[in-house]
């Protein structure tokens, strides 16, 4: 069964729609546990279009459970996750002109600057995990960059999903995750999980946590936060073989 980390960016995005101090991600993150949250994730992003390093430094004080920061393997980042020690750091890649993350981390390719970033965050007493695309080489490519953790980019499957064949994408993760597991790593998964399609990744029993933003929030502005992250963690207690 999964932990479920609950993602609370888009209540930041919709502050900053009016640069205003409502909805706070603050509040988003007490009630995210109060529904059950493992883990409140936050994506503090170089352009800062929607977490800011107030709500790092807030949350990094109020939050009860785990926090996980997502940000870019840049100098800058890294100083800013050093000073506040959340409990984890995720290196994710970033694009100024994406939407969203749309691509896993290419470790193989970064790997000497990832694999210090990943040593200076140790240093730090900061839990390292990395984004990666569900494949042998970047998990490989992660080992060896010392990451405590590879978080295995769910997008591919969540687009299968919705076009109604997932058997590639999701024997893909299956096999990734299964090879991290086995070298010792922490295997989390995330983006483009739903309601809908989430119970065949929380049925892969090397995955031990998902990081859940869109959804989520999407759902809570109906039902309220605290009923949403319920409900998904009710999903992520589904027994069902892979
Ligand atoms: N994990 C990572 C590393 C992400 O970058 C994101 C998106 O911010 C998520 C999980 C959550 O994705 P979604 O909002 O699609 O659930």
């Amino acid at each position: 069964m999964p932990t479920l980390g609950v993602n609370i960016d888009h209540i930041a995005t919709v502050r900053q729609a009016r640069k205003t101090t409502e909805p706070d991600p603050v509040w988003a993150a007490a009630m995210a546990e109060l529904g059950g949250a493992d883990q409140i994730t936050i994506h503090l992003r170089q352009d800062r279009r929607h977490i800011q390093d107030r709500d790092l430094r807030i949350l990094r004080e109020t939050v009860n459970v785990r926090l996980n920061l997502e940000c870019a393997c840049i100098e800058e980042m890294l100083m800013i996750a050093c000073q506040s020690k959340p409990y984890q750091v995720c290196l994710v890649p970033e694009k100024r002109e994406e939407v969203t993350t749309e691509g896993g981390l290419d470790v193989v390719t970064n790997l000497a600057k990832v694999k210090s970033a990943t040593q200076q965050l140790k240093d730090s007493g900061i839990v390292v995990s990395l984004f990666v695309d569900p494949d042998a080489e970047q998990i490989d490519a992660a080992l060896a960059c010392g990451a405590d953790a590879v978080e295995l980019h769910t997008g591919t499957y969540a687009n299968d999903f919705f076009a109604g064949n997932t058997i590639d994408s999701l024997a893909a993760i299956d096999t990734a995750a299964r090879r991290a597991h086995d070298v010792g790593l922490h295997v989390d998964a995330g983006h483009g999980l739903t309601y809908k399609n989430v119970l065949p990744i929380v049925a892969i029993e090397t995955i031990k946590e998902l990081n859940i933003g869109h959804s989520i929030i999407s759902r809570a502005l109906f039902v309220g936060l605290q009923q949403a992250v319920r409900e998904m963690k009710e999903l992520c207690k589904v027994e069902t073989k892979s």
